[in-house]
């Protein structure tokens, strides 16, 4: 089977090395690609967001999969086309991929399926936006109603900072959703759908703000680790029947089967449950340690879903391993990220025993040196016995890493490797 994968970050690096991996894949090429993918695999510079450049690409490479990684690709009909052309493909239609496109929607499935999540009022104006803000107190919780990779959303115990946010949405022409506040760990589950059936991956956790002691602003993810040792007994499968399932009988029943990864972002509060957001693609960077573990053949798993075959694939298997991904970011990420900086120091850490290199995003400059051309750089993942040995491991390679003005967080896995972790539930 010949692979095409679409994207340009450090999720698609991961997928890319778990499918050259399947020994039922003979060929992987990717476009954009990064200057990690390139070190792996074929790369083509092509458009990913059109359609028809996708379409034509996989067609010359023969592609018998095609596997989507980012939302934007996703809402602007890539899988539509390639759907159309005949070809397999890995991710949701632009209809499907509403699920993440607009928390409207995605509120407005909820409430038809019954998935637990925060109360919310969509508002259009600074009037609108005041009035929910006081009916749900603080902290507050203002969303861009649109896709900002994750920095769209201010959670704030500052009401004039909520109001702000909404009104540059609103200055922008977009609408924003207004919620009352989760608390309570949060958890990512990636579920595996062919629009009618599904299979969970193994859970991990994502690190969203850009300091230790998550302060600062809402990046994209600055690490993760999985599996999660604290999660209550059942939660897979809670998870699967209370949220995925209805979710995809859902869309599955209004017309629009939902094929490709349901990525379920959900808070464990005192009172259960509850869906924070849904995402219509893998998460960066949580993609990175889940995938490190995971033993099963990706392309044949991915395969089944884009042929709706999902319910004949065998019990996935893991690694007994626990991993943990440290995200390396540049100066002023994620205000104004600076690029261009020379990165060294990755075949050493990618040399060390259970340590992986990523790339998001690198290039290649005219002196064939690697540098940074992103916000996030690279993940650097390592895999230990347990949560201690992981994180050394991680922490080993990022320290071989060298990048003027790099920023990473020290904390990622921390509290969870000491126990520290706890989901507290009320009766009810
Ligand atoms: P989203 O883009 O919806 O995933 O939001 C980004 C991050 O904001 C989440 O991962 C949470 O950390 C935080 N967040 C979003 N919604 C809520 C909420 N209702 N309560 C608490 N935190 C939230
Ligand atoms: N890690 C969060 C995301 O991929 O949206």
């Amino acid at each position: 089977m010949k692979v095409l994968v679409i994207g340009p970050g450090g999720r698609e690096h991961a997928l890319v090395r778990s499918l050259r991996d399947d020994p039922f894949v003979t060929e992987v090429h990717a476009a954009p690609g990064n200057a990690g993918i390139a070190r792996d695999v074929p790369v083509h510079a092509i458009n990913a967001q059109d359609p028809a450049a996708v379409v034509a690409l996989a067609r010359d490479l023969g592609s018998s999969l095609v596997v989507v990684g980012p939302e934007a690709p996703l809402a602007a009909g890539v899988a539509d086309a390639l759907q159309q052309a005949g070809i397999p493909v890995f991710g949701p239609t632009r209809a499907a991929a509403q699920l993440e496109a607009s928390k409207a929607f995605a509120k407005e499935i909820m409430a038809v399926a019954g998935v637990p999540t925060a109360m919310a009022r969509v508002a259009t104006d600074a009037a609108e936006a005041a009035d929910a803000l006081d009916a749900f107190g603080a902290p507050y919780v203002v969303k861009d109603d649109g896709l900002a990779a994750g920095k769209g959303v201010v959670v704030t115990q500052d009401r004039d900072a909520a109001l702000a946010h909404a009104e540059e949405c609103f200055a922008a022409g977009g609408s924003v959703v207004i919620e009352e506040f989760l608390d309570g760990p949060e958890v990512s589950l990636f579920v595996i759908s062919d629009g009618h059936h599904a299979v969970p991956l193994a859970p991990a956790q994502d690190f969203k703000r850009i300091f230790d002691g998550d302060e600062g602003p809402n990046t994209g993810g600055m690490g993760a680790y999985s599996p999660l040792q604290w999660l209550p007994a059942g939660f897979v499968e809670d998870v699967m029947d209370r949220v995925a399932m209805p979710t995809i009988t859902a869309m599955a029943d209004r017309g629009t089967p939902f094929t490709g990864v349901l990525y379920c972002g959900l808070a464990l509060t005192r009172r259960g449950i509850r869906v924070i957001e849904f995402n219509a693609r893998f998460g960066d960077p949580e993609t990175q340690a889940v995938l490190a573990r995971l033993q099963t053949p990706l392309g044949s798993l991915l395969l089944a879903a884009a042929n709706g075959t999902l319910d004949a694939v065998e019990p996935l298997t893991w690694r007994s391993e626990t991993a943990v991904g440290v995200v390396l970011a540049s100066a002023r990420y994620p205000d104004s990220p600076v690029t261009g900086d020379v990165i060294t120091g990755l075949d050493e850490a990618a040399a060390l025993e259970g340590v992986s290199v990523l790339h998001a995003g690198t290039a290649v400059d005219d002196a064939g040196a690697t540098v940074s051309a992103g916000g996030r750089v690279l993940a650097v993942v390592g895999l230990g016995e347990d949560l201690v040995a992981a994180r050394e491991r991680a922490y080993a390679g990022v320290g071989k890493i060298g990048l003027a003005g790099g920023q990473y967080r020290t904390d990622i896995a921390l509290r969870a490797s000491q126990g520290r972790i706890a989901v507290e539930l009320e009766e009810n």
